[in-house]
């Protein structure tokens, strides 16, 4: 498609008419926010400059009122499937919640609680020590509990963000029991015991390549014998990457699988303990690393 060729101010235009885009128009958009060229995303971004407030889902990612991308607020409306009851509104956070990628961050929920579960099986009612880093909304935990109240796991939360943890503590109220939750940088905390699995989503895909490494080979020395840390990363194949990048201002290092495998063989762990999962859509990939 040559964007050039068809009138996208028109285009545009007749969506506002209408209050966003409908649910069959959406591929038509991924495709022609793909071929916007890197000089023109100003131009199209003015074109659509109305969203940009934190009223849209679109523009609560593009504004960021917490200051950076991805912030448990903003994961928790992808996790409820959140819509604007405004007219105005609802038909532009449909075509947020049905971007690829926002799909790709439910499916990863549900991935954690499978993970969550098969541990919780191979448990036999031992205590296991799970820890999640940059642990946001903690909705795969809360989940997970819900379903599985007489869980052996027990969970140390790990974040940054002091209002993710106080979103999160509030939420797992019923659960605290069995949560620690812990207001640090990944980067910086060294950990005072060891776990049976460590668990990460939406968080290595913020970090360049040295500091993945660094992350891994460093929170892999904190894994019990037999257990396992398991990393989520962007796929490089994501239908919506431009879109999430051009609309959002959501940038993301986006890997594929053998760079994933070979950021494990780098942090020195051996060939057959390397394993990548993904999700359905396949663009949420896993490294799973074993002990
Ligand atoms: C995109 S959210 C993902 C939340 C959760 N893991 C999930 O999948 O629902 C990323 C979270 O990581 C936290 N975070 C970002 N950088 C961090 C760091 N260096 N140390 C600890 N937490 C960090 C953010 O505050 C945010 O809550």
């Amino acid at each position: 498609m040559d964007i050039k060729s068809i009138n996208i101010e028109a285009y545009i235009e007749s969506l506002f008419a209408k209050n966003g885009p409908e649910e069959s128009e959406l591929n038509y958009l991924f495709a022609m926010m793909n071929e916007v060229k890197a000089e023109d995303i100003e131009y199209f971004r003015s074109l659509v400059s109305s969203l940009f407030n934190r009223h849209t889902l679109i523009g609560f990612a593009h504004t960021k009122p917490f200051g950076y991308s991805g912030d448990f607020f903003i994961i928790e409306k992808i996790y409820q499937f959140y819509l604007s009851q405004d007219e105005k509104i609802r038909k532009w956070d449909m075509f947020f919640q049905l971007t690829p990628a926002v799909l790709a961050v439910r499916n990863r929920k549900t991935l954690a609680i499978g993970i969550f579960e098969e541990l919780n099986n191979e448990a036999l009612g031992l205590q296991k020590e799970v820890l999640i880093l940059g642990s946001g909304p903690v909705t795969e935990t809360f989940e997970f509990l819900g379903k599985n109240p007489e869980s052996s796991l027990v969970f140390e939360m790990l974040d940054m963000d002091k209002r993710a943890i106080a979103y999160a503590k509030n939420k797992n109220k019923k659960y605290l029991d069995r949560m620690t939750f812990l207001n640090r940088n990944v980067i910086r905390y060294t950990p005072e015991k060891k776990y049976d699995l460590i668990w990460s989503a939406g968080l290595f895909d913020y970090f360049k390549g040295k500091h993945f490494v660094f992350l891994l080979k460093k929170y892999y020395e904190y894994l019990n014998e037999g257990g396992e840390m398991i990393i989520g990363n962007f796929n490089i194949e994501n239908p919506s990457r431009r879109s999430m990048e051009i609309l959002c201002d959501w940038f993301l290092y986006h890997r594929s699988v053998d760079e994933l495998k070979k950021f494990a063989l780098q942090a020195g762990i051996e060939e057959s303990k390397i394993d990548v999962l993904q999700e359905p859509l396949g663009i949420n990939l896993f490294l799973r690393v074993r002990k």
